[in-house]
């Protein structure tokens, strides 16, 4: 994957846990203590590796640290140069979702070898749907549940996420159940409140 995922998950350590934790971890994980260049795409084995030393390191299981990750990104990624992208991906949090592979599809424009996940959404109703998530790679649906918990603080929504895998589906994958309300102390004229219909919210505005 992109340098800018292990710079993004180096700089979760560091803020959470201090630049000693992130050292261990490094050392543990067998990476050069170098920066991890953004542009630059390395093995997913390396990202794979400082996962599993941070489930040691931090005695935390790697659901956890993935799905810390997720959220964490959806900050990262408006901080890190992106905000455009992601505010001009959707204006709500459906509408966000029904764009994940075009917001991929533009990332790619500056990442040519991005294998970006896919994504599609069924069962569409007011506040609720199916996401589906198709990918090569293992082990990433708890990443994915904090992205999804993420993008949700982003539209001011509280979200409840049911996550199955269809083996029976061609292809397998993994599915999410999603049903949300306005989070709490977001009143019906709230702004975040109208990102459950579709309006603007904070932020996001264009
Ligand atoms: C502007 C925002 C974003 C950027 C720049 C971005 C970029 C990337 C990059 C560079 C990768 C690594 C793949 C590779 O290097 O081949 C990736 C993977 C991934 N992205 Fe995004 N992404 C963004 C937003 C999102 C959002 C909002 C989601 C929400 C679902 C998401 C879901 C994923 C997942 C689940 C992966 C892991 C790889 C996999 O599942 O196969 N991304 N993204």
């Amino acid at each position: 994957m992109y340098g800018l995922i292990n710079k993004a998950i180096h700089g979760l350590v560091r803020e959470r846990f201090g630049p000693e934790a992130w050292e261990r971890i490094r050392t543990r994980a067998g990476v050069p203590d170098e920066p991890f260049l953004s542009m630059e795409s390395y093995p997913d084995a390396v990202t794979y590796d400082i996962v599993a030393a941070a489930t040691e390191e931090l005695g935390m299981p790697a659901a956890d640290i993935l799905r810390a990750f997720g959220r964490y990104w959806t900050v990262y990624t408006a901080t890190a140069g992106y905000g455009e992208l992601m505010a001009t991906a959707g204006r709500s949090f459906p509408e966000f979702l029904r764009n994940l592979d075009q917001l991929h599809s533009r990332v790619r424009l500056s990442f040519p070898r991005l294998e970006p996940p896919s994504f599609s959404v069924s069962d569409e109703r007011a506040d609720a749907l199916t996401l589906h998530y198709f990918t090569g790679r293992q082990g990433l649906a708890p990443l994915v549940e904090g992205l999804l918990q993420g993008l949700a603080e982003r539209f001011g929504v509280e979200v409840d996420i049911r996550h199955e895998f269809r083996p029976d589906a061609e292809p397998p994958h993994d599915i999410f159940h999603l049903s949300w309300r306005p989070a709490a102390g977001s009143g019906p004229s709230a702004p975040a409140a109208a990102a459950t219909t579709g309006a603007p919210a904070p932020g996001t505005a264009r």
